[in-house]
């Protein structure tokens, strides 16, 4: 396993740069070795970038990338020891399972012994084993993209594992299956991993730590608690989620967050602000029904819901802005029109000019 880390990396795909036209704006990073992460954010905003970075099939316009203490900035993707796994599954059609898996370790010209003991070591790990005669080409797409990743991992130098939205190309109903599989073959291993995904939940469920991306920048990195709990930033509120994050605009008033009559306390100390007016943030998963007054309890308009089969999300206003609350499918759901809704302080978080306060 490698730690992976950038230093004032930046990629341009321009002639002539400038700042406009940064696909991965300069940054510098460290990567645990042994852990594994998550890159998540929208097309376009650099994942692709990154990876092939440091998979090496992109030299960087400018900046370092070290693989534990070694430079590698110029060397070739051969020489890197990392796997990779793309959106297709990369196979030798022509060849059988045992030859694609076989395949890199012939190309280094390993003893046939050793091969076939290494093969089937990995097919085992791969649950493949009783296909290894079968013709690639026959297999589904889930197998071929086992075999992908069986490929980028029967050498034995293996340092880091770099998969491009490995699962956008496998059906649904597989896809569940083949992130378990693949997460369990991983667990065993002492790699690195950098997965990217569009996919919140592919990412949460398998990463030890998200990367969120927006624009060619990093904008958070954490657990995915982290992430949840502490957004650094609305970007992340609203990425992260289902539904996103709560926003709304209140008067900073003696301390407290005014928003109609009501006066709320939050996590942040607002009485050291000069603010006049902030934005809030707080997780549909935070805000609780309750019944009668008390501390940070809004009375607001409940003017209907959204059925999401395990879980369903109040719709609430209360002046001009919409307040989402999720509730368990248990929740005995209120008439419509008015009810008492909870803002819990600690969980009341201030976003100035789209950033949190802290
Ligand atoms: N070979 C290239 N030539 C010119 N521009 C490129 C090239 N590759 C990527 N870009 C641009 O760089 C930016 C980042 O692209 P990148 O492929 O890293 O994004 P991504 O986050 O992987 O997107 P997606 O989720 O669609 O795969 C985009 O604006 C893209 O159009
Ligand atoms: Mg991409």
């Amino acid at each position: 396993m490698a730690k992976i880390t950038f230093t004032d990396i930046g990629q341009t795909y321009d002639k002539d740069p400038n700042q406009e036209t940064w696909a991965l704006k300069p940054m510098s990073m460290t990567l645990e070795s042994g852990r594994s992460y998550a890159l998540v954010g929208p097309s376009g905003c650099g994942k692709t970038t990154i990876l092939n970075i440091i998979s090496g099939i992109i030299n960087p316009f400018q900046g370092k990338v070290f693989l534990d203490e070694n430079d590698v900035t110029k060397l070739p993707t051969a020489k890197r020891n990392v796997a990779l796994v793309f959106q297709f599954p990369t196979i030798y059609k022509s060849m059988t399972v045992e030859q694609n898996l076989a395949f890199p370790l012939v190309c280094r010209k390993w003893e046939p012994a050793k091969i076939k003991q290494r093969v089937g070591d990995i097919a085992e790990q791969i649950g493949i084993s009783h296909k290894l005669n079968r013709s690639a080409s026959k297999l589904g797409a889930d197998e071929k993209q086992l075999i992908s990743l069986g490929r980028g991992l029967v050498r034995d130098d293996v340092t880091a594992l770099l998969m491009d939205e490995p699962l956008t190309v496998i059906d649904p109903q597989l896809k569940f299956e083949l992130r378990k599989k693949i997460k369990q073959i991983i667990e065993g291993k002492d790699i690195t991993v950098v997965y990217v995904t569009h996919d919140q939940y592919e990412a949460m469920t398998f990463a030890d730590e998200l990367l969120v991306m927006s624009l060619g920048k990093l904008v958070q990195r954490g657990t995915p608690e982290d992430l949840f709990e502490r957004p650094n930033s609305k970007y992340v509120g609203n990425f992260i989620g289902s539904p996103a994050m709560n926003f709304f605009k209140a008067e900073v008033v003696d301390g407290f967050a005014q928003i109609g009559d009501y006066r709320l306390n939050t996590a942040v100390n607002l009485k050291k602000l000069s603010d006049r007016y902030l934005e809030f943030g707080i997780r549909p998963e935070h805000v609780r029904v309750q019944g009668g007054p008390g501390d940070n309890v809004l009375t607001v308009d409940f003017i209907g819901f959204d059925d999401l089969g395990s879980t369903r999300v109040l719709n609430c206003l209360f002046a001009g802005e919409l307040i989402k609350v999720k509730v368990p499918r248990s929740f005995e759901m209120p008439e419509q029109g008015l009810i008492d809704i909870k803002l819990p302080k600690d969980n009341l978080l201030a976003y100035r000019d789209g950033l949190q306060v802290l």
